[in-house]
């Protein structure tokens, strides 16, 4: 196993620690392709990121953010579009220069390998193990896909989308893509997450819990405490 783990005091040291973690990639490799997570977890690293980029310590626009997963059926411009997400919270604010989309997955597979693949996935933690929209059961084969969301999932993602419907399918970037990675961080943070992340780094690799392949890969974990003890 190559496990870094970082455990720190709260949700605002791990967005720190995260940010130096992602600007250093970027730094020493300025066209990184990075796969992005939304949800909320991400969005305190992605803030400060966008305040390192506004003062000029880092320069995103020769890197690549790389879509993780989104919903199936929305209309063009749907304010529940995950690409939508990560172009407000992510591409606009640290300046990043080139977006790989992702609608159709073979068009996606084919345009991520001829860009090389991914250096650093930067990744939450589903409630139920999910890794993107990778539902349980997902095997570490398991290519970029259509998918249909678990409840657990479509309950999770009400509290993104007060007051309206959840997509009930997806599309999602491929166990075997995130895998293949160079480098997955994966951000965890409160107590909701305690036991199934204790599941993903100690309980079986299985594809009941598609984050316990991740121990396969290069991984930095980056928890609070509530997440941890
Ligand atoms: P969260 O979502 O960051 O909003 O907890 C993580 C996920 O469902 O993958």
């Amino acid at each position: 196993m190559n496990l870094t783990l970082q455990i720190l005091n709260d949700a605002q040291a791990v967005a720190g620690c995260a940010a130096d973690l992602i600007a250093a990639q970027v730094q020493e490799k300025p066209d990184s392709r990075l796969l992005v997570a939304t949800g909320q977890t991400p969005m305190a690293t992605y803030e400060e990121l966008a305040r390192r980029a506004e003062s000029g310590a880092v320069d995103f626009s020769r890197a690549w953010a790389v879509q993780l997963d989104e919903y199936s059926g929305l209309a063009e411009g749907d304010p529940r579009s995950l690409k939508g997400w990560m172009e407000r919270s992510f591409v606009v604010p640290l300046g990043v220069g080139n977006v790989l989309p992702l609608t159709e997955p073979a068009a996606y597979d084919r345009e991520l390998a001829a860009l090389g693949g991914i250096d650093l996935a930067i990744l939450g933690l589903g409630p139920n193990g999910h890794l993107g929209f990778n539902e349980p059961p997902s095997p570490p084969d398991a290519p970029t896909r259509a998918v249909q969301l678990t409840p657990e999932s479509l309950a999770s993602n009400r509290a993104y989308w007060p007051g309206q419907a959840v997509p009930t399918g997806a599309v999602t970037a491929g166990m075997s893509t995130i895998l293949a990675a160079q480098r997955v961080l994966l951000l965890v943070t409160g107590e909701h997450k305690r036991d199934i992340l204790q599941r993903a780094l100690h309980g079986p690799e299985t594809p009941l819990l598609p984050a316990s392949f991740l121990r396969r890969t290069a991984l930095t974990v980056i928890a609070d405490r509530a997440a941890w003890c």
